[in-house]
């Protein structure tokens, strides 16, 4: 105790800790030990408050005590010291800000050199210790000031190198003005909209709410008429919907010069009580209409009622006549209140809904109608490549329901592809999504105002402008050329591609991708009912979702003479309205009109009137007449275009039932797996437990960790349009460190600069904490049935296999793995059998390798051979554990089989998956081209989408998946150290050939006596591999004799950086030098098949996990399935690499260099691009003749780069 304190008295002193801190921030900023410098102090001084608390005697312990004691750590004067360096280090951040910090290693990747601005800022520092005030006051003027070139030039480094197509600069593209503030610079517009957000709200929370408040009371106090007839709104009080709807009809019927300012106060807070009230019954805003409609009619004897700014109406015979029979009249209106001024400038020649007889409107109609009939795409005649691209963009979901951004995700994609050609970017996408989930720019100025001074309205413009810039890079294509010519020179570009975007976010965001979700969520609520009827009429289910939903629940449109009569007689003449007053149609309840619909609050697809529903601006069965002249004047021209994408949309994502014959799939894959799918139970709630609990808990945390992956991918999928151009840094060390199995990794990826989501990050940190136990549960399912409910329940988002086996076990299905499977080409041809008992042998897949390696007990060692005969039939296995032969009379005939298969997975897995494909080749790849060829360099740019995520994919397995305790080490049964053994082994015997050479020469069709034609229907890989290589080199090769004008392919260009990136990738892949192009073209070559056709073909794990009999990752003796625990581990190792990268068919043209070598490189991507799709139309067509299907090396399943 005494030594205690005379340490403390001696050596622990606060503030020269807190010192130390300063020192290092102010001179080692970047330094790891300078966070911790600054986290430690703050750290000791909690510590020591706790002490404080805990400690100090207290004769009584009363509020007055410990209010005196609280006060006494309160006025410390260290806290304000640690306050001070805190302020320090933010300073540090925002001067630093945007400089690419590593999410790997805590590095930084900036200019680290003095430069005079950096002295500058190390004085602010400096001053900051001394007077913090002070320092942070200089800080901020010199930060807009002095300071801001060189932080805009720090981190313009950074924002040239990700430029991107998505950022690309064009005057049409620059927001235009709507608030005088939108003319300042950036800081200073910043300003004032930070300050207006701080007004806007604080007379949101001080004036407005109050004083909705006190007109609730008020409408309580006054309201007399009280009827229990009226419809029940729980939402709203009945006096207050009355009493405000009254209030609203004086306002109305005040004549426009008499409206001062009182009248437009009260004009405001019942228009926030609109807004509030419709908010309140956003989900059924029929209700609220039929409400005030019975008030109005019992006192009023009228259908019409008040709404907002004007007159509304549900009666379907007015709704129908106002918007289809009499001359449209309209303003910028939506819903019940003008639109806001962001809505309103940006696509100023035409209002959003198309709707009145002004020559703008008419031409804004004419453009549309043009464009939407010029699309590139129609789902009504699908090619090849169109369904390739669509069933890419919207993968089929038929185990979960998917989340409602998901389907936002997939209507906008959909209807941007049907119209371009093109794809969305990250950005773009999430923008579209926004305009699906954000109204605020449909909300009038002063309402936009109270929410943060505009922010949301501002946001939701921004978003506009990014779609704009979407449209922009497709303004060659067919539509908007279309859309262009429509407009007759009478608007410019700039105005017919806004209104083309405004048309899209605003008529082709939330309309439709809500009603795909109500469509969905129907066919998820009850699916045995849904699902039939929705096959049965798809169309018909949409309207009649259409009918009962509120995507858009009413059109306004603005009083006539006609109309005013008609409602001032209505009133009986009590009231007087103005000309142009807002008219707001309620679709949803016109849609629910009794005197038209029978049942009308009934959902039934099947009814008779359902052509009576006005939903696209019109009744349906006049939208529909064949003679389009007979058409309402102002129907939504998007009407047919919505209902097929809904309808393509709902049929991916709908659930899987009984009746397959009519599921709308052209894909066989998808209907092998849905007719497997079909025939699994339900797991009852005892049996998910029982497996839950069998489960360890590292098992289970990964489980639940693997949902994170799994909505990441799917909320944000890779796209081609993705992949930026490479980024220039001084990249001397991007982090390269050396795994457990002797590879260096790279990993700081600057595909993903900024490392991984916080949330991933923090589930990879728990995962790998070394807190979970580890042990292998050997617990097994009850039933078959039982252990496929399980993974069919628990595991919904396991990656579409490219083959559905349903027969994995018997002899002609080993024949089908060994000369069809992932391991085909380790099949060879045996002259002369080691074996005398097996002189009928023709082939054998040797599999022993594996099994001079020791497992864990109580498994059973890997390792198997399995012989074949002439007609490519199994008649023996040699089983290494038992060291025996074991044929078909056997008793373990069975099990051998299984030892076989789980052994070629089990090698091919970490032989050629993992080590070869992942650690050497694909690693090699990235680290030579990211190392030592400069951004600029031609060939860097080639190579960009064949290493895109490579670095994050790598890293990531090996911290993840193959470190000690990691998920590879659990899955199968080596010991750690063992594991490692087998790594160095196949890294010991690696030996770089190029891919054809992977088909072992007496598998060619000459050596088997057979044509190609024989030959490809029972050892496909033979001609796929090489007709896929060959697409891959032709391609390879003419971009080195286009952009190097090469005409000798024995001489190598001369070319520094290149002779440092072949010396990198020799010195990886152990190759003695390579001194010709053609050799350096073939190694390029093999390595691109790697990635990706190589990569496919041993890395598509989905095809052998659907069923625990298939493969065992841990074999036990007596055992021919997995248990619970392993058939879950390899489960989760399946979706976690079943994250995909973009297609290798997808567009990435726009990472052509724009050089004078330009038009020929595109000429030779668009050929490569054409070869890719004959050969993946050329494999499905061989297919159809081939014994079975072979899938590896057809390019519509290969990504671009390798996947996890
Ligand atoms: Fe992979």
């Amino acid at each position: 105790m005494v030594l205690n304190t005379w340490f403390l008295d001696h050596f622990y002193n606060l503030d020269t800790i807190i010192r130390i801190g300063w020192l290092a921030l102010i001179f080692a900023p970047f330094n790891k030990i300078s966070k911790y410098c600054i986290i430690l102090p703050t750290l000791l001084f909690s510590i020591e408050c706790i002490l404080m608390l805990l400690f100090r005697d207290l004769p009584v312990l009363n509020w007055i005590s410990l209010k005196d004691l609280l006060m006494t750590i309160i006025v410390q004067r260290k806290q304000f010291y640690l306050m001070d360096l805190w302020i320090a280090q933010w300073m540090v951040y925002n001067f630093y800000a945007g400089c690419g910090k590593t999410a790997s290693c805590g590095s930084y990747h900036i200019n680290k050199t003095w430069t005079s601005e950096r002295y500058v800022f190390t004085i602010l520092l400096f001053l900051t210790y001394l007077a913090a005030p002070l320092g942070l006051v200089l800080y901020i003027v010199g930060k807009h000031s002095f300071l801001k070139e060189y932080q805009k030039n720090v981190q313009n480094v950074i924002k040239n190198d990700h430029f991107h197509i998505d950022q690309l600069k064009h005057p049409f593209s620059i927001p235009h003005t709507v608030r005088f503030a939108d003319r300042l610079p950036e800081s200073l517009s910043s300003i004032y909209y930070f300050l207006l957000g701080i007004i806007g709200l604080t007379i949101l929370f001080t004036i407005v709410l109050p004083s909705y408040i006190g007109l609730i009371i008020y409408c309580r106090i006054v309201y007399k008429y009280s009827s229990s007839s009226l419809s029940d709104l729980k939402t709203i009080p009945e006096s207050v919907r009355n009493v405000t709807a009254e209030m609203r009809l004086t306002l109305i019927k005040t004549d426009r010069n008499q409206r001062r300012l009182i009248w437009h106060l009260k004009y405001l807070l019942l228009q926030f009580a609109t807004i509030f009230e419709y908010a309140s019954n956003y989900s059924e805003p029929f209700r609220l209409f039929q409400s005030l409609e019975e008030y109005f009619r019992k006192i009023y004897h009228t259908p019409y009622f008040v709404l907002g700014n004007g007159i509304a109406v549900n009666s379907y015979d007015i709704v129908k006549r106002y918007i289809q029979d009499l001359p449209p009249r309209k303003d910028a209106e939506l819903l019940a209140w003008e639109i806001s001024p962001s809505l309103e400038t940006f696509c100023d020649f035409t209002t959003v809904f198309l709707s009145t007889d002004h020559p703008d409107t008419q031409l804004g109609r004419k453009i549309i109608f043009q464009w939407l009939h010029s699309f590139p795409h129609n789902l009504k005649h699908r090619n090849f490549e169109m369904e390739l691209q669509l069933s890419r963009i919207v993968p089929r979901h038929m185990d979960k329901k998917p989340t409602k951004d998901l389907v936002y995700q997939a209507i906008g994609e959909v209807m941007f592809f049907l119209a371009t050609n093109g794809e969305l970017t990250k950005s773009e996408r999430l923008a579209y999504i926004s305009c699906v989930q954000s109204p605020f720019i449909f909300f009038p100025n002063w309402f936009n105002f109270l929410l943060n001074g505009h922010h949301f309205e501002r946001k939701n413009l921004r978003n506009y402008y990014t779609l704009l810039r979407a449209f922009l890079r497709y303004e060659n294509g067919l539509a908007l050329q279309a859309a262009f010519m429509a407009a007759e020179k009478k608007k410019s570009r700039e105005e017919v591609l806004k209104f083309i975007t405004v048309v899209f976010c605003v008529a082709g965001s939330p309309a439709p991708a809500k009603l795909a979700v109500t469509v969905i969520d129907r066919l998820w609520a009850d699916k045995e009912k849904n699902v039939p009827l929705f096959k049965k009429n798809p169309h018909n289910f949409i309207k009649e979702c259409a009918r009962l939903d509120k995507a858009v629940p009413t059109v306004n449109i603005l009083a006539t003479d006609e109309i005013v009569s008609e409602v001032e007689k209505s009133f009986e003449s009590k009231i007087q309205i103005p000309e142009n007053t807002p008219i707001h149609c309620s679709i949803v309840n016109a849609n629910r009109d009794k005197t038209v619909f029978e049942n009308p609050d009934e959902f039934l697809p099947d009814r008779l009137d359902l052509n009576k529903i006005l939903v696209w601006n019109g009744v349906e069965e006049d939208i529909i007449n064949p003679d389009q002249s007979k058409r309402p004047i102002r129907y939504c021209p998007g009407h047919d275009l919505s209902l097929d994408i809904v309808q393509y949309v709902a049929e991916r994502f709908s659930p899987v039932t009984d009746d397959i014959d009519e599921d709308n799939t052209n894909n066989k894959n998808e209907q092998d797996l849905i007719v497997f799918e079909q025939k699994i139970r339900k797991l009852t709630p005892i049996e998910e437990s029982h497996c839950w609990n069998v489960l360890d808990t590292y098992t289970k945390v990964v489980r639940l960790l693997m949902t994170i992956v799994i909505n990441e991918s799917n909320l944000f999928p890779s796209r081609a349009i993705d992949i930026a151009p490479p980024m220039h840094l001084p990249i001397k060390n991007f982090s390269i460190f050396r795994i457990d199995m002797a590879k260096f990794i790279p990993s700081w990826d600057e595909d993903k600069p900024n490392g991984s989501r916080p949330l991933r990050r923090f589930a990879r940190w728990l995962v790998n904490s070394n807190i979970w136990d580890f042990y292998d549960c050997l617990a097994g399912f009850d039933t078959l049935e039982q252990a496929l409910a399980w993974r069919s329940q628990i595991f919904p988002s396991l990656p579409l296999p490219n083959i559905v086996y349903t027969d994995m076990f018997s002899d002609e299905a080993m024949g089908r793995l060994a000369f069809f499977g992932c391991a085909c080409h380790y099949t060879q041809r045996i002259d002369k059998s080691e074996h005398p008992s097996l002189q009928n042998a023709v082939y054998v897949n040797d599999m022993t390798v594996l099994s001079i390696f020791r497992v864990r007990k109580p498994f059973e060692r890997y390792g198997a051979a399995a012989y074949f005969d002439g007609d490519f039939q199994l008649i023996a296995i040699y089983w290494c554990h038992a060291n025996r032969l074991v044929r078909k009379d056997d008793q373990f005939w069975e099990h051998a089989k299984y030892v076989w298969r789980s052994s070629f997975f089990a090698y091919v897995t970490i032989h050629d998956h993992l080590i070869v494909t992942h650690m050497i080749e694909c690693n090699a790849l990235v680290t030579a081209t990211r190392k030592y060829l400069t951004n600029g360099h031609p060939l860097r740019l080639f190579l960009q989408p064949f290493t895109y995520h490579t670095v994050s994919v790598n890293y990531q397995a090996a911290i993840s998946l193959v470190n000690r305790r990691g998920l590879v080490h659990r899955v199968w049964a080596f010991d750690y150290d063992e594991f490692l053994k087998v790594c160095d082994y196949i890294s010991m015997t690696y030996k770089f050939r190029l891919l054809p050479e992977y088909i072992p020469s007496s598998m060619s069709p000459e050596n088997n006596s057979k044509t190609k034609e024989q030959w490809d229907k029972v050892y496909p890989i033979y001609s796929d591999l090489n007709h896929f290589w060959k697409g891959i080199h032709k391609y390879v090769e003419n971009f080195f004799h286009i952009t190097f004008n090469v005409q000798d392919d024995d001489k190598l260009p001369v070319d520094a950086r290149m002779t440092e990136f072949i010396n990198e990738l020799c010195k990886q892949l152990g190759i003695p030098g390579i001194v010709s192009l053609k050799r350096f073209i073939d190694v390029l070559a093999h390595l691109i098949v790697s990635g990706t056709g190589m990569h496919e073909h041993v890395g598509q794990i989905s095809d052998y996990v659907i069923d625990p009999r298939f493969i065992g990752a841990k074999l036990e003796e007596g055992k021919e399935i997995q248990n619970i625990q392993t058939y879950t581990q390899i489960l989760i190792l399946t979706v976690v690499t079943g994250v995909r990268m973009p297609g290798l068919l997808e567009d990435w043209s726009h990472l052509i260099e724009r050089n004078q070598y330009y038009e020929k490189n595109l000429v030779n991507y668009e050929n490569f691009k054409n070869e890719l799709k004959n050969l993946s139309q050329d494999i499905d067509h061989r297919n159809k003749t081939r014994k079975y299907p072979f899938e590896s090396f057809n390019p519509k399943f290969i990504e671009c780069s390798a996947s996890v």
